[in-house]
């Protein structure tokens, strides 16, 4: 039994997610999670919100509401929506969590020790006015190259351009409007990650097993341009984590917080704080190596976007930090899978602009597991990848409602009718029977491979291929025929079939565990012992076992419901920050 470490990129607070997100990072994470558990290993599934940062103050200031008091109820929505889609973390955690807190505190303070933060003056703007200093996306202005009058200070949003805020003309604040704004000095701490360029540059080579998607982007980060940059880790916000080196103050730093890239990341290690604080777990056997953590092997999921973070910045901060040599020792990611882009009917899913479909309004129109199979037979892992509805309905009413629905019903109405509600026991498997265990038995350890691999799409395409294989089973020996002249050779054949629904539903519940689960109570089993052995396996639900025709497993989409959906979903909704 090994011990794997699972985290998925956290989400910012500041909204709802659209479908996007979900199959960039979480959905996959837990597909993972899901195999692996099954597979008799220790899994520590790790999400979080993200909650820091101008977006997350942005938000609350557009929702009336205190950043805390708006952080705590999106939390909440952002939890039941992943419990929507059977999301399974061990711990939802939250960035700003008193562990999280704690652990970024400590961090910076080691980071300090190592010699590796440099004090930086900096000049920013300043609103009289409001009494603060004004982070980029706080003032806006007009677009010195477009003349567009709501240009923010790091970017205009209607030619793109990137913008220092003080290439704005007119430019003001957008929290109160105020014009009366002024160019301040400010001190800033930097992260020296320069100093630790050839140590990450030796890291990421030796990771040759890596998706290309991940080591490209990191590559290109070291070595494009002026490489691998010291940063800026601190901000003049009052929502964050407040600088301080551990629990000390740090002079100079007052009023000021960790930017909010530095404290997400470790949050992944404070959300499994928190999960021990709450369980009576250990959560230092997960991230210290040297507390047990050496034999755990810890897999990241997220969009490339996320990448530069994860594969460069974090691990600066790891590695930076166990460089004081003092024994406390914190484990750097084994793996990184990294996705491409989910686009939505020709055009880009889009937060900002409310457009696509978000995971609230996807839950409400149809269950998880429809698009939970969608989602992740399309996953964007070799390159960006297209939602439409018309590709969503025959998906979906191919694989789930046709092949396997489909078989499911079949077998156990023909059953319920010819023998009764339980595993019949006449009959012995003949060639037909051996050949198809014997293809499934390579099939199935093909999906295994895929599935260790994270080959995401390869594992749809292999399960979906297993069902299959049983389809054809069933079309070509045809029960419903034999039975008129050999009744021993079709109750075999059924015999076969029934347990064929539970290998399915153990194979299958990575993908779709609410359809596994009611195949399983059909079956009346809870055996979903991993078939290791398929031929065993294939014999698991013993004659006269009793079972019972479930209810349809999956409903077909209708033109009328997808035509419906299409035009309901054509337009924006109200845009998140
Ligand atoms: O892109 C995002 O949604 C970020 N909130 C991801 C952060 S992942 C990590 F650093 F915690
Ligand atoms: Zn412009």
């Amino acid at each position: 039994m090994a011990r794997i470490l699972i985290t998925s990129a956290i989400p910012y607070i500041n909204g709802i997610k659209h479908l996007g997100n979900l199959v960039g990072s979480q959905l996959p994470a837990d597909l993972y999670a899901r195999f692996m558990r099954a597979r008799g290993h220790d899994v520590m599934f790790i999400c979080a919100t993200d909650e820091h940062g101008t977006p997350a103050e942005l938000a609350a200031a557009k929702a009336g509401k205190p950043v805390d008091e708006f952080c705590a109820e999106m939390h909440k929505v952002q939890s039941g929506i992943a419990d929507g889609f059977r999301l399974s973390f061990d711990h939802f955690g939250r960035s700003s969590s008193a562990q999280n807190h704690a652990l970024t505190q400590h961090f910076a303070g080691r980071l300090n020790r190592a010699g590796l933060i440099e004090e930086v003056s900096e000049k920013q703007v300043y609103s009289n006015t409001d009494g603060r200093f004004l982070p980029d996306r706080y003032i806006e202005g007009t677009c010195p190259n477009c003349g567009y009058d709501k240009a923010r200070g790091d970017q205009c949003e209607n030619c793109t351009k990137q913008l220092d805020p003080t290439d704005l003309i007119d430019p003001r604040s957008a929290i109160s409007g105020s014009t009366d704004l002024e160019v301040r000095e400010t001190k800033h701490l930097y992260l020296k990650q320069s100093d630790l360029k050839d140590q990450l540059s030796d890291w990421i080579d030796s990771k040759s097993d890596w998706p290309i998607l991940t080591t490209s982007i990191a590559k290109k980060w070291l070595h494009d341009g002026d490489g691998l940059q010291d940063r800026g880790i601190t901000r003049d916000l009052n929502w964050g984590v407040p600088v301080k080196d551990g629990e000390k103050d740090w002079p100079g730093m007052e009023g000021k917080v960790f930017y909010v890239w530095f404290d997400a990341p470790i949050e992944y290690i404070a959300a499994t704080h928190e999960w021990a604080d709450a369980s009576g777990g250990d959560w230092q056997s997960w991230w210290r190596t040297d507390k047990g953590a050496d034999t755990v092997r810890y897999v990241q999921f997220m969009g490339k976007d996320n990448v530069p973070f994860h594969t460069l910045s974090f691990p600066a901060t790891i590695i930076g930090a166990n460089s004081l040599n003092d024994g406390e020792q914190w484990k750097l990611v084994d793996y990184i899978k990294s996705f491409n882009y989910l686009n939505y009917d020709g055009g880009q899913f889009s937060t900002s602009q409310g457009r696509g479909i978000f995971q609230d309004q996807a839950l409400e129109i149809l269950p998880a597991d429809y698009w939970r199979w969608w989602l992740l037979s399309h996953a964007p892992e070799s390159s960006d990848s297209e939602f439409t509805w018309e590709n969503f309905q025959s998906g979906v009413n191919k694989d789930l409602a046709d092949v396997l629905g489909n078989f499911v019903s079949r077998v156990t109405k023909f059953c319920r009718s010819k023998f009764g509600e339980a595993v019949p026991d006449a009959g012995a498997f003949g060639d037909a029977e051996h050949a198809l265990i014997t293809d499934l038995t390579a099939r199935v350890r093909a999906y295994e491979g895929y599935m260790e691999a994270m080959e995401v799409r390869k594992s749809a395409a292999e399960l979906r291929a297993i069902w299959v294989a049983g389809n054809e089973y069933l079309q070509t020996v045809a029960p419903w025929s034999t039975i008129k002249e050999n009744p021993d050779m079709a109750a075999a054949q059924i015999r076969l079939a029934l347990n064929l629904i539970r290998l399915y539903a153990i194979l299958s519940a990575p993908f779709i565990p609410d359809a596994s689960k009611s195949m399983l109570a059909s079956m009346k089993t809870t055996d979903d012992a991993w078939p290791d052995d398929v031929a065993a396996s294939l014999s698991a639900l013993p004659p006269g076992h009793v079972f019972e025709v479930p209810d349809v497993l999956f409903a077909k989409i209708s033109d009328e419901d997808r035509e419906d959906w299409q035009a309901r979903f054509a337009g924006t909704r109200d845009a998140a920050q």
